[in-house]
Order: structure tokens, then C-alpha cells, then sequence
């Protein structure tokens, strides 16, 4: 049984007030969260302020980027030691903004995955078709070829460190959400290709998470589907009432 995983991507969102208010009200209304696993993906500099906030909650915190090696001359980046050290347990790789507006490669997306995991961090993997290969029949392509590119660089025990998350791209951002069924057509079709990729536990275990424009309205329909076992919100997330409301849906 796949526990469902309600995950906030903050972006570049928040400031040091707001991200502690934030992380404030969710730890007062979902602290104990005992039937939805519950992840805040804060920017880098408010990383510690709110995980002193949800310090001995059950609310874990995560980090949105990570550089693949463990220290260096490499300006700007975070390590993967350093978000261990700033109490993280999560991160997001290959999201699309990253691949799409930062120019990210398959290769460097895997080798963040491969130092995520090789570091004690889980692991949230963003994929997704944008929309004119959605319009060109190449979405199961598109998918495929990032899941290629990136996972077959773990073995099935490190996979369990590892969630995909069905971002289409465009879904991101737009209030146009993939519908329950575009959704679940996508995520059976990961499911199948970690099955013959893998073996069927690993296919069986691995949670899929769908993202783009989720809310509180549409959360439990998507999350009503077989294989969506839970949920990357961005938008949505900055607002306490509405991340609830998405965390109580996935309990059903
Ligand atoms: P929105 O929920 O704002 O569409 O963003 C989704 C997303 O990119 C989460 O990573």
C-alpha cells in the first residue's frame, strides 16, 4: 500500500516572515499528520528558519535544487552535505523549469539524482511533456526518454529513496490541471515501464506524483486515481487553508 504524498513546492516564493508563517500554520493544522506524508519545499535561505518551525512535527522539509558534488569551487550551488546538514530529506530534481529556463541535461539531472541518494536525501523527480509534444502524440516519448535518461543509474533498492512526479509542463502554473484520466494514463504508463524496467515490486512500490496547477477542488479527483499517489503543488502551496484542504483530500 503506496502512502500518499502531499508535496509543496514553494519556488521563489516567500520571505522570511511569510515562509515562517507558513510553515507555522501547516505544523498547527497537520503537524501530526499521520495518513498523508507531508513535504514543504522552502527556498534555500529560509531553509533553516523552517525547519526550526517544524521541528518535532511530522511535516518533513525539502529543498528545491541540489548541486551533484559534495563541495567545491562551484559559485552559488548548495551540496547535497549541506542540505543534510540544514535537516533536509528531500529534493527536487529535473523539474521543468530547471531543465526548460536553466538549460539542465539529462546528464546533469542524473548525476543530482545519483548524489541525492548516494547522500541519504529522498528524491522528488520532475517529468513532463510540454504541450506541443503533447499535441504531437509524443507524450509516452518524452516521458520515457527522461525516465531512461535518468533512473536506470539506480539500483531498485536506491529507488526506494525516489519519487516521480507527472509535471506536464503545460499544466505548471496555468490553471489548466491534466485531467484525472490524461493523468492516470501517464502514470500507468511510468508504472509499467519501472515494472519491465525493474521488476513489479519496485513498479508496485514507487509512488507517482502528478503536478501542475493542483488545488483544493481538483486535488481529489486526481488523487482519486490508481496510480496518483499524491500530489506537487506549487502555487497552492503558499497558502495554508489551501495546502490543508489538498492534504485532507489525500486521506481518503
Ligand atoms: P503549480 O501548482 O503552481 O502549477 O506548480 C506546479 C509545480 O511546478 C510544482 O513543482
Amino acid at each position: 500500500m503506496r502512502k500518499k504524498l502531499v508535496a509543496g513546492n514553494w519556488k521563489m516564493n516567500t520571505t522570511r516572515q511569510t515562509a515562517v508563517q507558513l510553515a507555522r500554520e501547516l505544523v498547527a493544522a497537520a503537524g501530526q499528520e499521520t495518513a498523508v506524508e507531508v513535504v514543504v519545499c522552502p527556498p534555500f535561505p529560509y531553509l533553516l528558519l523552517v525547519r526550526e518551525v517544524l521541528a518535532g512535527s511530522r511535516i518533513a522539509l525539502g529543498a528545491q535544487n541540489l548541486h551533484p558534488e559534495p563541495k567545491g569551487a562551484f559559485t552559488g550551488e548548495v551540496s547535497p552535505v549541506m542540505l543534510t546538514d540544514c535537516g533536509c530529506q528531500w529534493v527536487i530534481v529535473g523539474h521543468s523549469e530547471r531543465r526548460r529556463d536553466l538549460g539542465e541535461s539529462h546528464e546533469f539531472i542524473r548525476r543530482k539524482l545519483v548524489a541525492a541518494v548516494h547522500h541519504g536525501l529522498q528524491v522528488i523527480l520532475c517529468i513532463g511533456e510540454t504541450k506541443p509534444e503533447r499535441d504531437a502524440g509524443q507524450t509516452f516519448q518524452v516521458v520515457r526518454a527522461q525516465l531512461q535518461d535518468s533512473l536506470p543509474a539506480l539500483t531498485s533498492d536506491q529507488l526506494q529513496a525516489v519519487v516521480v512526479a507527472y509535471e506536464p509542463v503545460w499544466a505548471i502554473g496555468t490553471g489548466v490541471n491534466a485531467t484525472p484520466e490524461q493523468a492516470q494514463e501517464v502514470h500507468a504508463f511510468v508504472r509499467r515501464w519501472l515494472g519491465e524496467q525493474f521488476d513489479a515490486k519496485t513498479a508496485e512500490n514507487l509512488r507517482i506524483l502528478y503536478g501542475g496547477s493542483v488545488n483544493a477542488s481538483n486535488a481529489g479527483a486526481l488523487l482519486a486515481q490508481p496510480d496518483v499517489d499524491g500530489v506537487l503543488v506549487g502555487g497552492a502551496s503558499l497558502q495554508a487553508s489551501e495546502f490543508l484542504a489538498i492534504i485532507r483530500s489525500a486521506r481518503r
